[in-house]
């Protein structure tokens, strides 16, 4: 006699919002009726800097081509010297430190909590030298970091504080969200961002010595306002346009729409895989609110017989979509082990700006973080009922693991 395979616990597709509507297409059909899609003065992009700052009040904005081009606009506003370090996590996407390369500085590696995933602040502090100017505080996954302690550790040294959000829109600190309480906050519309217009960003600060930096730097060093074209620094083109500032305009009008429902089920599934023996999720403190970008949890494999992908390779059986997440820290790509940053060469250390050597890095926390977590993809379709089902099969799987 032939058995019934038995169904899956998720016994239903993986849910997946409509990102883009009528909102969009109504604002992108205004944009084709221009006779001009630049940026500057134009009324998709004033639009944008209206609805972002309805949200994210900030004094400056620039809106621009990516996440990385926003991090890379704040760090090159800052106008650190060659072989000066900024201090980032070791988990995070390579957006974060591409543009402190390409100004010539030195991203030091520092390790993260290992429930909340951010930079700790133990480490931040093992981290600082001399040389030190800026703390990248990324929260990583929607959850914000413990922005407290990364502030005081920036006053007590004279640090500037840049607040990576590419992964955390709406996530809020206390009461305030996460990118305006540090000197300056970056965001990203990519892709797989909470808000996306496929790709695009924003950086912004409350300072007014960075105000004007930021225009210039990310359009050429050409000054709008004035009109003068002498350009007086190495700077980039890193406008935005006005086809995406259309786009972005309307993700904007529904941030609450896509951040809320990512808060609720992601504290409705941790409230579901808490006190699972053998299941680590993630921690967070009862007055923040994160958002969920994706959703990570460790496992405690003392308390599991089998390895991680064993776990994972069950959950997926069971209908959950599930993954081990990123394979390395960053340190660990071939770009920093062979120190191949230009052609082949590192400038900064040729000409001896600094001593730092990538294959002598190690965060052990973030190390073994990415040898024992599982990855959830999230939004924001997800309904409480599927929700519960995969806490089920996570509850299910732990059980069947169990020692
Ligand atoms: C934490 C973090 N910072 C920066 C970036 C870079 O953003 P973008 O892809 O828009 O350049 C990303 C994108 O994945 C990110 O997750």
């Amino acid at each position: 006699m032939t058995q019934t395979p038995t169904p899956p616990i998720v016994d239903e597709p993986f849910p997946l919002p409509r990102r883009w509507g009528d909102a969009e297409v109504a604002r992108l059909t205004e944009a084709m009726q221009q006779d001009s899609l630049f940026y500057w003065q134009g009324p998709q992009t004033e639009n944008l800097y209206a609805a972002f700052r309805a949200i994210y009040p900030l004094r400056t904005i620039f809106p621009c081509s990516s996440g990385t081009a926003s991090v890379h606009l704040a760090v090159a506003a800052l106008k650190f010297k060659p072989g000066e370090e900024v201090i980032v996590p070791a988990i995070t996407d390579m957006g974060s430190v591409l543009g402190m390369l390409h100004q010539l500085l030195v991203p030091v590696f520092a390790d993260i909590e290992p429930r909340t995933y951010n930079l700790s602040p133990t480490s931040i502090r093992a981290a600082i030298t001399p040389k030190t100017r800026a703390i990248l505080a990324v929260h990583l996954c929607g959850n914000p970091c413990d922005l407290d302690a990364i502030m005081q550790i920036a006053r007590e040294h004279q640090l500037v504080v840049i607040e990576d959000c590419a992964q955390a829109w709406g996530t809020r600190y206390g009461n305030d969200y996460v990118g305006l309480i540090g000197d300056l906050g970056c965001w990203s519309f990519n892709d797989y961002k909470h808000l996306s217009c496929g790709d695009g960003g924003v950086v912004g600060t409350n300072r007014v010595d960075l105000a004007s930096h930021l225009a210039k730097w990310g359009d050429k060093c050409y000054n709008r306002i004035t009109g003068i074209r002498n350009p007086d620094e190495l700077a980039y083109n890193y406008r935005i346009s006005e086809p995406l500032s259309a786009i972005c305009t309307a993700q904007l009008e529904k941030h609450d729409r896509i951040v809320k429902p990512r808060t609720a089920m992601g504290r409705r599934l941790t409230d579901g895989i808490s006190e699972v023996p053998g299941i680590l999720p993630p921690v967070f403190r009862p007055e923040d609110t994160p958002t969920f970008y994706n959703y990570i949890f460790r496992l405690d494999l003392a308390e599991l017989t089998g390895t991680r992908d064993q776990f994972v390779a069950a959950l997926v059986a069971e209908g959950v979509k599930a993954n081990s997440y990123l394979p390395d820290p960053v340190y660990r790509y071939d770009l920093f082990q062979q120190h191949n940053f230009f052609a082949g060469t590192w400038p900064v250390r040729d000409f001896g700006l600094t001593a730092m050597d990538y294959t002598q890095v190690c965060c052990p926390e973030s190390e073994s973080f990415l040898q024992d977590c599982v990855h959830l993809p999230f939004n924001e379709a997800m309904t409480a009922s599927y929700i519960d089902k995969v806490s089920l099969a996570i509850r299910t799987v732990a059980q069947r693991f169990s020692r």
